[in-house]
């Protein structure tokens, strides 16, 4: 591996921009390869050994494209495929998910919490990842996680921060379940875009996790450990998904803070 290697990040669509954004404005000298699988969005409904297969399939094509790293940028993946992926692309790459890093940040600098929300797809709730993680370092923590699964397709099509995104999140957050929260974490990577509605709807009483943030600070020490950190002036960029649709070029753009072309590229054709 050498630190001039692109970073290469995935997600069931574009969601995942979100902690590609944050990786860049931490790490402005990286190269990026992000890859979409809108084709089979959403795997928060998906099999876990579908996830499995796609992320294996997408982690090939990163390899392909000379990654240093993959970043699995969606919860639903994390969940399901972290060891998979892991364990199939060995010392090729260093392989990180975005589950581990909240639940170290939350371990290393908030000590005084005693009830932690956790909303995310299906899988994710499902999988019980965060509950497990945050339970094993700190058994008394209290875990109210509850599936939101319509928020992250309402996010892909572009309702955010507006009327139909206000409703349908108030709708879930009035669940008797993320009540009397002290924290939120934000298990999906499609909802940073609506953490401005969710702090409004709480009163800004509860601490909703900047989750893209974690993930680029966590993915700095790690490469800096390894002695990867990029130093290429002028880095390159490419935006991939497997299947494009009319409004995402439009709504992507709302996830990531420099104008950028997203290209369609079905790795999964032949
Ligand atoms: N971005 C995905 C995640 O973080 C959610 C969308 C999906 O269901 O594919 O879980």
């Amino acid at each position: 591996m050498k630190a001039d290697q692109p970073i290469g990040i995935f997600d069931s669509g574009i969601g995942g921009l979100t902690a590609a954004n944050a990786i860049l404005q931490h790490l402005p000298q990286e190269n990026l390869i992000y890859f979409g699988d809108s084709l089979h969005f959403p795997y928060g409904e998906k099999t876990e050994e579908s996830i499995r297969a796609y992320s294996i399939q997408i982690s090939d094509f990163l390899l392909s494209a000379g990654c240093k790293s993959i970043v699995i940028a969606c919860n639903s993946a994390s969940a399901s495929a972290f060891e998979a992926v892991k364990a199939h692309v060995g010392n090729r790459a260093l392989v990180v998910d975005v589950i581990t890093p909240t639940v170290y940040y939350i371990e290393k600098h908030l000590h005084d919490l005693k009830t932690v929300g956790v909303i995310g797809t299906r899988r994710t709730i499902e999988s019980k990842a965060y509950e497990l993680g945050l339970k094993a370092a700190n058994p008394e923590l209290q875990i109210k996680a509850m599936a939101t699964p319509l928020l992250a397709p309402m996010i892909e099509e572009g309702f955010v921060a507006d009327e139909v995104s206000r409703i349908v999140t108030k709708k879930y957050l009035n669940h008797p379940q993320l009540q009397h929260l002290d924290a939120l974490i934000l298990a999906c990577t499609h909802y940073p875009l609506i953490k401005g509605d969710i702090e409004a709807y709480y009163n800004y009483q509860v601490d909703v996790l900047d989750t893209p943030t974690v993930i680029a600070e966590y993915i700095k020490d790690k490469l800096g450990a390894k002695g990867l950190l990029s130093t290429t002036p002028q880095p390159e960029h490419h935006f991939y998904v497997s299947k494009m649709t009319d409004t995402f070029q439009h709504t992507s753009q709302l996830f990531f803070s420099q104008p950028f072309q997203l290209q369609e590229h079905n790795i999964f054709e032949d």
